[in-house]
């Protein structure tokens, strides 16, 4: 951290107004807390989890790391996450505080208290466990984004029941897949889905999955009432979520549960085999959702808070469900798209909503750029966007103009651009600026957070120099971070602690490099093969299992390349059975491999190019040589050597994308 110091950066924007201080209110404040966590790590994070949650039976174990890396936290210290987000509101004075602005697809609004949220999340809760559903018991959530989402997880976390989120995106086969890999017992989804005008049958795509086979163990399934549509409807298992909520009281008693208790487990996707399913604790997880919303977003009681992220994701989980209630703020959900009616939708929202603090990705701020620039009717500068005070981005790297933009167009040069760095893995922020305090600089989520001890190293572990790139690890356990992956510990500890690297450092998976004066972090991407399409993860080695199940299909490889709206695009390099498309074959048969991968994984999935070619291009001892086929992709000259390819001919015939 001495470099800081020493550094003329560009100043820090947005110090939020005269008489109110941030959460960490200056640059000192944050060298004295990293100054606090490099003494003592534990007594640092224990006495952040004494201050933030609220136990019912105080831990008196901070760290247990004798199973390392199968680190626990606050393990004999007793609590309930739904208990901290919600009772505890009431307790503090916010049982009519609004707790969520709900604005559907169509651009109704309607709000919730603390207190309602409350009784919705006990009468949900009640309702579970009077249909046999108890502590230890998985509950997948497949649900729009909606008041019930946030209701049906708090409700889960209520009784002690880890809840999978699988995203309205999915498909049947991705979803049964997920049933199946977590072993729920019960569903809790939608009728349909609406966005953008557009509905999606949710629950008919539930019965698909459970029909699917290997799930027995699902005796129950809870329906959302969204749109009213026809539903098929199975006696006994089947029950209307408004109808179970009629039946019950409207307060729970909340289930005890230990630090270590697996509150959710959330699938995402990894470089190779099947998504994995990424596990959280209660006490660990909940104190960085909350601390965070403090410290980084700066969150205030007046604040309306604005994260765009969909609950099927880990953003979506810890600063909608988790992070905003923790702190008993009030936030704004969002149904919808951001293009739909128009894409002035979300500037829109923000003037009527007054948000003040607004999160999103950067596909979406790219894609907006383009509308805004061609649509003064749709530019942010058509809006009143004054109450803004602080801007987020996550997901992917930001690109300088990109940030840019948002810091002009939509902060009015007045708001900090947060471009805040983590991973489904990490639980909440690792590395990023603090709101006013931390200089900014596009493209960099400047420092890691007090108790991070992020670092960059060589392929041997050992720590490079600023200013030279290498990978992205954390030295030290901290309390929100991945538990284990649900069911095979062997790939948490080979996929995230790797004998290569010592065997304890957690490895994130990405790329990074520290400026050499400010010493302040850039991500340069996935090291792995894992791509990040609009700032969702996708593994190619799945989307090449998804194609190559296709009957029509010998051999599939799939990889990235760099996209200007999408920061990447899916290109798949596929050889048929049959001969090689020529004509009108060629978009006709890529449209259909396209519809098979929806269907296999999802509409995330679909390729954006795909090649036909007659063989892959392959090394003589067979390997697929995807160096080549990321320059083909790219539309560079394949000039490397060819010479170790057994078969260079083929390269020419992947040229052109269909
Ligand atoms: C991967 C994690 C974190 C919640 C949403 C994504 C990339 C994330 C940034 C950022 C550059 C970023 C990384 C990371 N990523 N944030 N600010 N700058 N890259 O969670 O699906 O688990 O993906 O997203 O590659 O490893 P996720």
């Amino acid at each position: 951290m001495s470099t800081i110091e020493s550094t003329p950066l560009v100043p820090a924007q947005g110090i939020p107004p005269a008489g109110r201080s941030t959460a960490i209110e200056s640059m000192d404040a944050y060298r004295a807390l990293v100054a606090e966590a490099a003494q003592d790590h534990e007594a640092f994070w224990a006495r952040l989890a004494r201050e933030h949650l609220t136990w019912r039976r105080p831990f008196t174990q901070i760290l247990n790391d004798r199973d390392a890396p199968f680190y626990k936290w606050f393990e004999d210290g007793e609590l309930n996450a739904s208990y901290n987000c919600l009772d505890r509101n009431l307790a503090s004075g916010n049982a009519n505080k609004t707790a969520i602005i709900f604005e559907s697809d169509d651009g109704r609004v309607s709000t919730v208290t603390y207190q309602a949220l409350y009784h919705r999340v006990c009468r949900l809760a009640n309702a579970l466990r009077a249909r046999g559903v108890k502590k230890g018991d998985r509950v997948v959530i497949y649900l729009p984004m909606s008041v019930e989402g946030v209701v049906a997880m708090q409700a889960c976390a209520r009784i002690g029941a880890p809840h999978c989120v699988v995203f309205g995106g999915f498909s049947a086969k991705s979803l049964h897949e997920r049933i199946t890999n977590v072993g729920a017992v019960a569903i809790i989804t939608a009728d349909e889905q609406v966005r953008a005008g557009k509905t999606l049958p949710l629950k008919s795509i539930v019965d698909e999955a459970l029909a699917m086979g290997g799930t027995d163990a699902v005796k129950t399934v809870v329906i959302y009432r969204r749109t009213g549509g026809r539903i098929p409807w199975i006696g006994g298992r089947d029950a209307w979520l408004h109808e179970l909520e009629n039946d019950q009281p409207d307060t729970c008693e909340p289930e005890w549960v230990s630090a270590e208790h697996p509150l959710f487990v959330l699938y995402t996707s990894g470089s190779t085999g099947a998504p994995k399913g990424v596990q959280h604790s209660t006490g660990g997880y909940l104190l960085w959702a909350a601390v965070t919303m403090k410290w980084t977003f700066d969150i205030k009681p007046d604040d309306v808070f604005w994260c765009t992220a969909d609950i099927g994701w880990i953003t979506g989980h810890t600063y909608i469900c988790y992070g905003p209630t923790a702190v008993g703020a009030t936030q704004v959900i969002f149904e919808g798209v951001p293009t739909y009616p128009n894409a002035g939708r979300f500037w829109d929202m923000i003037e009527r909503h007054k948000v003040s603090i607004f999160y999103t990705a950067p596909t979406a701020i790219r894609s907006l750029i383009k509308s805004a620039e061609a649509d003064r009717a749709v530019h942010p500068g058509s809006f009143d966007l004054s109450t803004l005070r602080i801007l987020g981005t996550v997901g992917e790297p930001i690109n300088p103009s990109a940030w840019n933009w948002y810091s002009e167009h939509v902060g009015g040069g007045k708001c900090p651009v947060l471009d805040t760095f983590w991973q489904t893995e990490t639980g909440g922020h690792m590395i990023t600026p603090l709101p006013g305090v931390t200089p900014l600089v596009p493209g960099s989520c400047t420092l890691p957070l007090p108790g991070i001890d992020a670092a960059i190293v060589d392929e041997t572990g050992n720590e490079v120099p600023n200013g030279q790139g290498g990978v992205l690890v954390i030295r030290k356990p901290w309390p929100s971070m991945i538990r284990t992956v649900w069911g095979n510990p062997d790939r948490f500890r080979n996929g995230y602690y790797p004998e290569e690297l010592g065997g304890n450092l957690y490895l994130a998976g990405d790329g990074a490099i520290r400026d050499a004066d400010t010493g302040y972090f850039t991500i340069t991407g996935r090291v792995d093969d894992v791509l990040n399409v609009s700032g969702h993860r996708m593994g190619t080695m799945e989307i090449e299992s998804a194609l190559s199940a296709c009957p029509l299909v010998a051999e599939a490889a799939v990889v990235g390349r760099p996209d200007e709206t999408f920061g990447e695009a899916i290109v798949a390099f596929v050889v048929l059975k049959g001969p090689r498309p020529t004509g009108t074959d060629v978009k006709r048969i890529a449209d259909e491999l396209r519809a098979w991968v929806g269907k296999e994984i999802g509409p995330i999935a679909k390729p954006k190019e795909i090649r036909f070619g007659d063989a892959m291009p392959k090394t003589r001892s067979g390997k697929v040589v995807r160096r080549m086929l990321r320059s083909v992709a790219k539309g560079e000259e394949v000039s490397q050597d060819t010479s170790t390819v057994e078969n260079p001919q083929v390269i020419a015939q992947f040229a052109d994308p269909a």
